[in-house]
This record gives structure tokens, C-alpha cells and sequence, in this order.
């Protein structure tokens, strides 16, 4: 198993000489844990996308610290892209731009552009600085699954195929960076995340348009339909849980994910409705969206974990803000 390694001088040091060394590392950051490698290095990043089993049309994410150069990482740095930086970084905006020549084809699948985001996790920077190199990195879980948010996650989904993982508590926001790209007078939004799109748009006084629909292997594959998934099927609800449809048959326990309310009285009163035992997780008691985003991911590995053997997700209240990357986290997971 991985050694968890508390982020101490000695510690960090160490990783970074592993880093240096082409090996990656279970690395904390603000949204979720990643699984870092030297960008610059195409063997290491060979091993991020092997040890994740994830298909190599899916581009990375390159991490850099505040004092560190971009260039040779991206070719330019658009007006609009540098307006974003100065309004959000460090933090949760991954800004794909023009590729820099240092960066290995691995990296952005082939693409022309290459995703760039600057964490504010201050043991991602230390990382980063420590290593003195650009660090690739994507969520640190088994591809299509979910991601994690402490160490131990990581621990359990890469603990046997890694060697080091730094511990930097529970991520302070829960789920991924948002992902814009900025394409000549127009900023393309790729994933929503950390950074609500509204925030974008007051930024740069433009608006924020979706990302185009492709087939096949997609412009950005965080947009494959089944994504962050548990193990066991989960079905997105078709109303809150008071007005739900289930299905007929349902096993002996099903396991719900609720966005609000009290796990104990929501579960009584669905047992009763239902005639079968239930295993609720609350996002959040008080329908905070902050809370429901960093407790996401951990929701869905306990019920995952939990005896439940069927699993229903209540749909997310609203779609601003946070709620529009909570929503689209809970439609991957219940695509199939
Ligand atoms: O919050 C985050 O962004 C986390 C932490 C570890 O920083 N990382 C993360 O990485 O979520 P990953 O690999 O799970 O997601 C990367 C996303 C994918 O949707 C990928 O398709 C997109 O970024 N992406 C990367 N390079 C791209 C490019 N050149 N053009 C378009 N999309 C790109
Ligand atoms: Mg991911």
C-alpha cells in the first residue's frame, strides 16, 4: 500500500525528489486529490494515465505554483485569459490555452491547447515549488470512477499502484476546477466547477456559452456521459424525494443520496412509503450549497460502501452557482 506522508519539509522534499525522479504522487489540492507527475516528462505521464487505467484521448491538467513561469507551458496568454488569472487564480479555473513547446503530446491527447491551473492548496504550491517543475495532473481515482477528496480515498483507489500520497485533509471545495476554454472572442465552458459560470462572466463582460456537443471521443472527455460513477447503479430521481417515482421491485435496501433535511427522518419516512430499508446520505442539512459540493464525492463512496445494493440520487435543487457543477456531477454519475 501507499505511504500516507504527512506534509512536513522532510516529507515534501521527498515527494518532489520522487517527482523529479518520473514517479507520481497522490497530491492534495482545493477541489480533489490528483495524481501528480512532472508535465514535462512524457514517461511520467505515461504512468499517471497507466496506474489511472484512463484511455489516453483524455487530456491533463498541468499544475503550476504562483511564482512559476508559463512559458514553454502555454504559447501565449490571451488578454481575456490573463483578466481570469488575476480574478481567480490561485483556485478552482482551468484556462485551456495555445500549447507551449515543453509539453509532451501525452499531455493534452495531441490537442493544440493544453488545460493550465494554478491550485490554492498551500501543500499543492509547496509541491509544485518544491519540484521546481509544471506538475500533470488528473483526480486521483480509477478512471470513470469517483473522486477522491481526503487520502484515504486515494489510499483506496490507487493505494495499491502508487508508492507515495501526501495528506492534506479534506478538500476544501469537493469537486473539480471549472474548465473554459477561450477560443478568439468566444469562452467556451467545458466543465463547470469550482468557479460558478456567473463569476466568469462578470469577470470578462462577456457571456459564457456552452461547450459544442462532438461525437465520438470527446473535445473534453470530463464531458463523457458516465463519469464520477459508483460501482453500484444509481438512478438520478425524477423529482425531490417526497414526490419521487421508484421503481416497482426494489431490492431489500436501497441507498439514497439527499441534497437537504435530516438522514434519520428522510429515511423513516421513505422505508414507510416504500416498504424496504433505506440508507440515506444528506448533502447538506440546511441545503448549503458549499456543504453539499465538498460532501458529493464522499456521499456516493459511502453508500457505495454501505449494504445498500440499488442507489437513488435526488436531483439538486438549482442549477446556479455550485448547484450547476452538483448537478452535472449527479447526471455522470447516474449515466450508464
Ligand atoms: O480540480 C481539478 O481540475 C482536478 C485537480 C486534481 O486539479 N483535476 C481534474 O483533472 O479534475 P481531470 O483529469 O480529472 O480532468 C481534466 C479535465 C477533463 O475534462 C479534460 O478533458 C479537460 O480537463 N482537458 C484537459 N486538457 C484539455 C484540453 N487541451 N482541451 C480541452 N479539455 C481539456
Ligand atoms: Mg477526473
Amino acid at each position: 500500500m501507499a505511504e500516507l506522508l504527512q506534509p512536513t519539509e522532510q516529507n515534501l522534499a521527498r515527494a518532489a525528489a520522487a517527482l523529479r525522479a518520473g514517479e507520481v504522487v497522490g497530491m492534495p489540492t482545493e477541489t480533489v486529490y490528483g495524481l501528480a507527475g512532472t508535465a514535462t516528462d512524457a514517461r511520467a505521464v505515461a504512468k499517471i494515465f497507466a496506474t489511472k487505467e484512463r484511455p489516453t484521448f483524455d487530456p491533463l491538467i498541468v499544475h503550476v505554483a504562483p511564482e512559476m513561469s508559463l512559458e514553454g507551458i502555454v504559447a501565449s496568454v490571451p488578454t481575456r485569459a490573463r483578466t481570469l488569472m488575476d480574478a481567480f487564480w490561485p483556485g478552482p479555473l482551468t484556462l485551456v490555452l495555445p500549447r507551449g513547446n515543453r509539453i509532451p503530446d501525452l499531455v493534452t491527447s495531441g490537442l493544440p491547447s493544453v488545460a493550465v491551473r494554478m491550485p490554492r492548496h498551500p501543500v499543492a504550491q509547496a509541491l509544485i515549488r518544491e519540484a521546481g517543475v509544471p506538475l500533470a495532473a488528473p483526480s486521483a481515482n480509477r478512471f470513470g470512477r469517483i473522486s477522491p477528496t481526503s487520502a484515504a480515498d486515494v489510499q483506496s483507489e490507487l493505494g495499491d499502484r502508487i508508492g507515495l500520497i501526501l495528506d492534506g485533509g479534506r478538500c476544501e471545495l469537493g469537486l473539480e476546477s471549472t474548465v473554459l476554454a477561450l477560443e478568439g472572442e468566444r469562452a467556451l465552458l467545458l466543465r463547470p466547477g469550482g468557479v460558478p459560470k456567473s463569476a466568469i462572466e462578470q469577470a470578462l463582460g462577456i457571456e459564457v456559452l456552452p461547450a459544442p456537443k462532438v461525437e465520438g471521443p470527446a473535445a473534453s472527455p470530463g464531458m463523457l456521459a458516465s463519469h464520477y460513477a459508483p460501482r453500484k447503479p444509481m438512478t438520478l430521481l425524477d423529482a425531490p424525494l417526497e414526490r419521487a417515482t421508484f421503481p416497482a421491485a426494489l431490492p431489500r435496501i436501497i441507498g439514497v443520496l439527499a441534497q437537504s433535511g435530516d438522514a434519520e427522518q428522510r429515511a423513516r419516512e421513505l422505508s414507510q412509503r416504500l416498504g424496504v430499508t433505506v440508507r440515506v446520505q444528506v448533502l447538506s442539512a440546511s441545503g448549503d450549497p458549499g456543504e453539499a459540493a465538498r460532501r458529493l464525492f464522499a456521499s456516493m463512496r459511502a453508500l457505495d460502501g454501505s449494504d445498500a445494493e440499488l442507489l437513488f440520487a435526488e436531483p439538486c435543487p438549482t442549477e446556479e452557482g455550485l448547484g450547476h457543477a452538483i448537478a452535472d456531477r449527479l447526471r455522470r454519475a447516474c449515466a450508464r
